[in-house]
């Protein structure tokens, strides 16, 4: 049992080092500018919407969390704008620039 654990346990590993090298900071980057995302949003700074920061924060241990903001991003929702108005969010459809970013804010 402890050989098949310790195997478990490396293949996590090796799985979470592949799920960090994946995210491209720079593309995100560019996809948050070039989407109009930093009109209210910032790494570590809130604006209209939450910073990435305390998105990440608040998602943290979820297991669902990735799911959640990959709906979130592509659905458009309607959110507070904090003056009382409410807007429907930003949606994105490539799913590609959309995983990007999710892992890329999880990882704040
Ligand atoms: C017009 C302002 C505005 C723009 C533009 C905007 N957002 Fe947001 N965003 C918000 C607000 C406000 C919230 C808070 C929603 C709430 O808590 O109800 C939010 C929430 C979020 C969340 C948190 C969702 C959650 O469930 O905690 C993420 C992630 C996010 N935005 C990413 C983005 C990305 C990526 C873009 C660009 C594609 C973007 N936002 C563009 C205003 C904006």
């Amino acid at each position: 049992m402890k050989t098949v654990s310790l195997l478990a346990a490396a293949a996590m590993f090796a799985f979470s080092m592949t799920a960090g090298a994946a995210v491209d900071a720079d593309a995100a980057t560019k996809a948050l500018k070039d989407n109009g995302c930093t009109k209210c949003h910032s790494v570590d700074k809130a604006k209209k919407g939450p910073a990435f920061k305390k998105v990440a924060a608040d998602m943290k241990g979820k297991a669902d969390a990735e799911a959640k903001l990959t709906t979130f991003l592509t659905t458009g929702p309607k959110v507070n704008m904090g003056d009382g108005t409410q807007e429907e969010h930003k949606a994105l459809k490539d799913p590609a620039v959309v995983k990007n970013l999710v892992q890329f804010i999880l990882a704040q």
